[in-house]
C-alpha cells in the first residue's frame, strides 16, 4: 500500500500527517508494508522541511522525522494507491492534475479517515496560532489511527 498526502504548500499539514503515520506505522511493525509520501500543490517552499511551528509540535508529541517539500506530479497518480487531500482546493487542483479518470477513484479527502473528530477538511494552519498545528496532528493521528486498523484488518478503503 502506498499513501500520498497532499496539502497546498507541503510544509504543515501533508508532511505532519505523512510524518505522524509513518511513525505510527513503524511502531506497529508495518513500516515495510506501507510507503507514505507527500507533497503540495504550490512551489513556493520546494526542498524546505516542514514550517518550525509544526515541527515543534511534532517534536512535542515525540516524532522526530519528517521530509523535504517537493511538488504534486500527474506520475504519483500511478505511483501512489490512495491520495489524500487535505480540503476542497486541494481536491479540486489533483482533480485537474490526473492524468486518466481511471486514477480518479485514488483522490480522497484525508479528513473522511477521521472518526474521533467529526470534520470533513483538514484546515490550513499557515495563518494561524499553535492552536491551529494541534488540531491538525490530533487529526493527523484520528485518521492514522483509522488507516493503520484498516491496514491490519486488510478492509478496503473506500
Ligand atoms: P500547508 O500550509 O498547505 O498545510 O503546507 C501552507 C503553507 C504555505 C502556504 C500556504 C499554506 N503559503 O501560502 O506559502
Amino acid at each position: 500500500m502506498r499513501v500520498l498526502f497532499v496539502c497546498l504548500g507541503n510544509i504543515c499539514r501533508s508532511p505532519a500527517a505523512e510524518t505522524v503515520l509513518r511513525e505510527r506505522l513503524e511502531r506497529e511493525g508495518l513500516a515495510e508494508a506501507v510507503t507514505v509520501d507527500s507533497a503540495g500543490t504550490i512551489d513556493y517552499h520546494l526542498g524546505s522541511e516542514p514550517d518550525p511551528r509544526m515541527r515543534k509540535a511534532l517534536r512535542a508529541r515525540g516524532y522526530t522525522q519528517w521530509s523535504r517539500c517537493r511538488l504534486v506530479q500527474p506520475q504519483d497518480f500511478f505511483d501512489f494507491d490512495l491520495i489524500l487531500a487535505m480540503d476542497q482546493q486541494n481536491l479540486l487542483d489533483l482533480r485537474r492534475l490526473c492524468p486518466r479518470p481511471e486514477l480518479l477513484d485514488k483522490l480522497k479527502l484525508a479528513a473522511s479517515y477521521c472518526t474521533r473528530h467529526n470534520v470533513t477538511i483538514i484546515p490550513d494552519p499557515y495563518y494561524g496560532q499553535a492552536a491551529d498545528f494541534e488540531h491538525v496532528l490530533d487529526l493527523a493521528e484520528d485518521l492514522s489511527q483509522n488507516l493503520i486498523q484498516a491496514f491490519k484488518t486488510q478492509t478496503p478503503l473506500t
